[in-house]
């Protein structure tokens, strides 16, 4: 394994005399909001700008056919990372957001019913529960929450009580984006198909820090983001068992999802193109095939090491001071996330302060407020963790936080 300061050399954000702020260095812990990336993967971007650049699966000359060759390429990596069955279970959509609106619109729109219900946790981002609040507005059918407990963690108790024959649906994180809390995804799992409910899991968070394998998880969807995966921004990822997919409806029409067309009918091109109409981000996809490779070759116990690492001594560090109040669940059921607020100090003036010294981090109700309501607080600072961490990073953080203390004493 390379050590910390090397893999931090991949990234080259962080030797930028361009990302340096009055001579400070970066320091970037928002790593759950997006990833900085390794040079590969934008020379990857570039290259495939100056050498393959042609629309896909239409043309019939050389160029064309090298395009989509990567384009397709990619689609096997991602289904090697996950483990899928088949590389027709990848559909590529822009994001994690889109990737579960899309189940929402088609998944919703021919198998939720009066009266049905759907389920998913006080943890969830606005991405995994709008989509659903919206689908059961128009189907007249019932949302249903698992609460968190005092520890952070989901009440599976209160998990089996909410399941129901009527259940069709549980949509889950495997990872909260505010806590950082891992659920318990292979005993969701299992529970939901003893009803005959599906379930879709929210990897978002979580692809990026552990190894994901939807055969053994046997979720029916997985949804990620390139960018929170050292990717380019502009790509996401629905993962479907394919007996499930093929029956779906398409989501949006156009070109690239069809068989054939005539003036009034249309027949649709099976999986996966029946669900990506219209002209992909083709070089993001790409980049995101090479951030699959980068990510892999780190490895994920390499990641996983580092995660830990950082987080017990982040934790070390924020709670040597007395106004700060850590909101972590239990260690081993804890990702690279930390959320925490400081008696006195509203959390953006956290940021803003930590910011003055090239710090990152963000604060904010990060796109969860329901949680934050169930939390009884308007906001949290959060800082999160990647590959390029280092421990001198949190004594940089936790450097300026303290000189932030001072000045609200
Ligand atoms: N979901 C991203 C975050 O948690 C944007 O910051």
């Amino acid at each position: 394994m390379k050590d910390q300061k090397n893999l931090k050399k991949d990234f080259p954000i962080f030797s930028s005399k361009a990302a340096k702020k009055d001579g400070k260095e970066l320091v970037y812990l928002d790593s759950a909001s997006t990833t900085q990336k390794p040079q590969i993967v934008i020379d990857s971007i570039s290259e495939y700008y100056k050498t393959s650049n042609a629309n896909i699966h239409r043309g019939i000359y050389t160029l064309s056919e090298k395009a989509t060759a990567q384009y397709e390429e990619a689609r096997q990596k991602t289904q090697n990372f996950l483990n899928a069955h088949s590389a027709n279970e990848i559909i590529f959509t822009r994001n994690t957001t889109e990737a579960i609106n899309l189940l929402a619109y088609t998944f919703g729109e021919k198998y939720i019913n009066e009266g049905d219900e759907v389920i998913v946790s006080e943890l969830e981002h606005h991405s995994n529960l709008i989509p659903w609040q919206e689908v059961v507005k128009r189907k007249k059918a019932i949302l249903k929450v698992i609460p968190i407990k005092f520890d952070y963690t989901l009440d599976m108790d209160a998990y089996h009580a909410l399941l129901s024959p009527k259940t069709k649906l549980v949509a889950i994180t495997a990872m909260s984006n505010v806590l950082g809390t891992k659920t318990p995804l292979k005993e969701i799992i299992e529970s939901a198909h003893k009803k005959n409910a599906v379930v879709l899991v929210d990897g978002a968070q979580s692809a990026t820090h552990q190894k994901t394998d939807v055969k053994a998880l046997d979720c029916d969807f997985f949804t990620m983001s390139s960018h929170k995966m050292l990717g380019p921004t502009g790509v996401g990822v629905l993962y479907g068992k394919e007996e499930i997919l093929k029956e779906l409806p398409p989501f949006m029409f156009g070109g690239d999802m069809i068989k054939s067309v005539s003036q009034y009918n249309s027949v649709y091109a099976d999986i996966p193109a029946k669900f990506e109409a219209g002209t992909p981000n083709v070089a993001g996809v790409i980049g995101f095939g090479i951030a699959l490779d980068y990510l892999q070759k780190v490895g994920f116990k390499t990641i996983e090491q580092n995660d830990k690492a950082l987080f017990s001594y982040a934790v070390k560090k924020l709670s040597a001071h007395k106004e700060v109040t850590l909101l972590t669940p239990p260690a081993d059921k804890n990702g690279p996330v930390i959320s925490f607020t400081v008696k006195g100090i509203h959390p953006h003036d956290i940021a803003d302060i930590l910011s003055q010294d090239n710090v990152c981090i963000r604060a904010g109700h990060h796109c969860a407020q329901p949680l934050m309501e169930k939390l009884g607080i308007p906001a949290t600072a959060r800082i999160s963790f990647h590959i390029y961490n280092t421990p001198e990073d949190i004594d940089k953080m936790d450097k300026t936080l303290q000189k932030a203390i001072k000045i609200f004493e």
